[in-house]
């Protein structure tokens, strides 16, 4: 068995931007977060993963990178950084850093430099193309719309970026480039934080000559991918960047990687391939679109759980899954997967349940133990993300009203996730004593962590306890999984196995009771109720009718 100390773990993770403002500018800033470690500790958690920290004009929210060794001002300093650091360890809670290496900001002063004559030193950091037939150097689009192309009249050429036009892409090609990325981990590293988040990792090795790709042939709305989604020397750069930083520390790194299956991602995560620990894959995110994120269709539970058992197969002994159901970049969970009406505790909790009971290592964004729940936005001027605001004016120019639009955003805009955090009901939920910068939900007065913690039946309290139990029984780590069920609409059901203990797990997806007829080996063995989303005192039975969104777990 391969026993790793990533694997035992919960992940908390925060968007620091949205999680506590500590001096009143509207802004969640470092020391905010060391105010609110005991809370986290009292959840029990064991890993923060910080979405980005570092210096950035911010026109991604920090995803664009202007200075890798400094500290975002509106979040505070490097001497907050430290503190911040050794106030987590001290309550036995590591600290994961986003590694942001795509791309840097256009304002990093590589960039600077480069974009300042064909011949500086720096201008093969990026990728710097003349044009082509009066256009862009190739016909690739962008993330967040419009071509990956921007033209800069002082040289007269063009640079790639994928996402925004002031995030640039890294040309990895050049071993310097990789030197100055490895150094920086380094100096990191060095500090004592515990490991990396590596954004859109798999994106890192274009195929050479950049060449056009076929129209109407997109992924994800985009067109491109194929030529840089999981590229010709991905493997290679991992690989030696696993062998000159990863392996001199004991560390853990998980990488993001759209466009990935499980046989691709083997390639990642393979214990004896020496690149990641882990990956967040996207096909569970990509069930309920078709094409695009902003082509909506409902979500079928057989295909989650498809989805679910079929990369549990295929890292089984050989590599490790992460587990996650919303982050900064997807909708609350409990509005696209549960039911934020009526059902909201039950469906966080039974949602709660999957996450915790299943292989892999889990992954809590914040708000979500409270049960935080989409915003319903009034008009587009209550948006701020870069992604939203120009999906938004593309679509406008094609027509589109803004009824229309605000339809799909309110189902999908990344700003779901980006609401304040809701510490309790007063003014701006207690995020901030000033201008928050982002729209607080209205919702805060009946969800908020005060009143969670208040209330013994909280969503709050179920996540503590699931987290408690993953500590005490390794069969949540290390245990097999076995379906049950497996074409059910409704029903979601597994046994886990691990040495002598064994779990049943049965959750009801739906709206309705729903009955689970339990296998006669056992129910037969009087199974003994160990967790549960209502209150109940029976033991299981042949058959168990569950109530709408119930989750059950049992020691058999
Ligand atoms: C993925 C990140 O999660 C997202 O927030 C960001 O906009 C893009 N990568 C670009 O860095």
């Amino acid at each position: 068995m391969h026993k790793k100390w990533w694997k035992e773990v919960v992940v908390y993770q925060i968007y620091p931007r949205s999680f506590y403002d500590s001096n009143g500018d509207g802004i969640g800033d470092l020391p905010g977060i060391i105010q609110k470690l005991d809370y986290l500790k009292e959840l029990g958690v064991n890993v923060i993963w910080l979405n980005p920290i570092y210096k950035s004009p911010n026109a991604d929210n920090g995803y664009d990178i202007s200075s890798y060794y400094d500290i975002m001002d509106e979040f505070g300093t490097m001497e907050d950084f430290d503190k911040l650091l050794q106030e987590a360890h001290k309550r036995g809670i590591k600290i994961v850093m986003d590694l942001v290496v795509n791309h840097t900001s256009d304002e990093h002063k590589w960039f600077l430099e480069s974009r300042k004559s064909k011949d500086n030193p720096y201008r093969d950091f990026y990728f710097w193309r003349p044009g082509k037939n009066g256009g862009p150097p190739n016909n690739w689009t962008s993330f967040f719309s419009g071509p990956a192309w921007e033209y800069d009249e002082l040289t007269g050429e063009y640079y790639l970026h994928l996402f925004a036009v002031k995030q640039p892409d890294l040309n990895w090609d050049n071993p310097k480039v990789r030197q100055e990325i490895y150094k920086m981990m380094k100096w990191w590293l060095d500090k004592g934080i515990d490991g990396f988040r590596m954004d859109v990792i798999n994106l890192i090795s274009k195929v050479e000559g950049l060449p056009d790709d076929k129209e109407g042939e997109k992924q994800g709305g985009l067109i491109g991918f194929r030529y840089y989604a999981n590229g010709p020397r991905v493997h290679e750069y991992l690989q030696e960047m696993n062998r000159e930083v990863l392996s001199k520390y004991d560390i853990m790194t998980v990488g993001e990687t759209p466009f990935v299956t499980p046989e691709i991602a083997k390639l990642y995560v393979e214990y004896d391939r020496n690149e990641l620990n882990m990956l967040f894959h996207f096909e569970h995110m990509d069930m309920d679109c078709s094409g695009s994120k902003w082509n909506i269709k409902p979500w079928k539970l057989t295909d989650l759980k498809k989805i679910m058992y079929k990369w549990y197969l295929a890292l089984k002994d050989k590599g490790w899954n992460s587990l996650y159901l919303n982050n900064h970049d997807q909708p609350r969970m409990v509005s696209r997967f549960g039911n934020d009406k009526e059902y909201r505790v039950e469906s966080a909790k039974l949602l709660a349940t999957l996450l915790h009971t299943w292989q892999g290592t889990p992954y809590i964004y914040q708000g979500e133990e409270i049960g935080m729940t989409n915003c319903k936005f009034e008009s587009i001027d209550e948006f701020r993300d870069i992604e939203t605001l120009n999906w938004y004016k593309e679509m406008k120019k094609l027509g589109k009203s803004d009824e229309e639009l605000l339809e799909i955003l309110n189902k999908r805009s990344r700003d779901h996730a980006r609401t304040p955090m809701q510490w309790d009901d007063s003014e701006n939920a207690g995020f901030t004593k000033g201008t928050p910068w982002i729209k607080v939900n209205p919702n805060y007065k009946e969800i908020n962590v005060k009143k969670a913690l208040e209330d013994k039946n909280s969503v709050f309290y179920y996540y503590k306890k699931l987290i408690e139990f993953r500590k005490r029984h390794p069969v949540i780590v290390y245990g097999d999984i076995q379906m049950l069920y497996e074409n059910d609409e409704k029903i979601f059901a597994y046994t886990r196995n691990y040495e002598d203990e064994r779990l049943l797990v049965v959750m009801n997806f739906s709206e309705e009771e729903s009955e689970f007829l339990a296998p006669k080996e056992i129910f037969t063995q009087k199974p003994e109720l160990l967790i549960s989303n209502y209150e109940i005192d029976d033991n299981i039975q042949e058959k168990i009718v569950l109530k709408p969104y119930e989750a059950r777990v049992y020691k058999i």
